[in-house]
């Protein structure tokens, strides 16, 4: 039995992590994520994802994208970009090795489960790790809180940082108009 992930980080081979996701928009939670992640890899990628047609997003995705590159500024080995197509083709363009993924509560599992079993069955090569952020996230989502905000509610102000609530404060006065 061999055991390539564990060679890989023998050989040093884990400099580049992505941290993919939909971003719509960050929150506390993601970014608490990414400092984890910043620590452990020499390079993290915030892979935002562009693939408008299966997922309506609030944001579109040069404004997902400006709301991460702006909360970036901690994180000197972490960059943003925007990706279509297959996260596992994307990944290999960008020579990463390591796929960064946050997990909270159980509800996440089967859904991360799902999607890890099939980027290795794309791509053997790429590993996914799971981050636990600060339990003070664990509820923490992007959907929640754009629910919450768009009926005017002010209780998640601090799960996200200040561009995303003026971006909230937008969305929600367009919406309300
Ligand atoms: O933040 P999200 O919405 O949970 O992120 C999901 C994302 C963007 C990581 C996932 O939908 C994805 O990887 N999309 C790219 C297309 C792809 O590779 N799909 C197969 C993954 S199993």
């Amino acid at each position: 039995m061999d055991f390539p992930f564990l060679f890989h980080m023998v050989d040093g081979d884990m400099k580049t992590a992505l941290y993919p996701g939909t971003f719509d928009p960050v929150t506390n939670g993601h970014l608490d994520v990414l400092s984890r992640a910043t620590r452990l890899f020499e390079r993290v990628i915030v892979a935002v994802s562009d693939e408008n047609s299966s997922k309506r997003t609030a944001f579109d995705t040069p404004t997902r994208v400006s709301l991460v590159e702006e909360n970036l500024g901690p994180f000197s080995n972490a960059s943003v970009e925007a990706f279509d197509g297959l996260l596992v083709d994307y990944a290999r363009k960008r020579g990463a090795t390591v796929l960064v993924r946050g997990l909270r509560a159980v509800s996440d599992f089967e859904y991360e489960f799902q999607m890890a079993q099939m980027n290795r069955h794309l791509d053997p090569e790429l590993e996914t790790i799971f981050l636990m952020p600060n339990e003070k996230y664990f509820y923490t989502s992007s959907q929640l809180i754009k629910q919450v905000h768009l009926y005017g509610n002010r209780e998640t102000d601090d799960l996200v940082p200040p561009n995303v609530l003026e971006a909230l404060r937008g969305l929600s006065r367009r919406e309300n108009n």
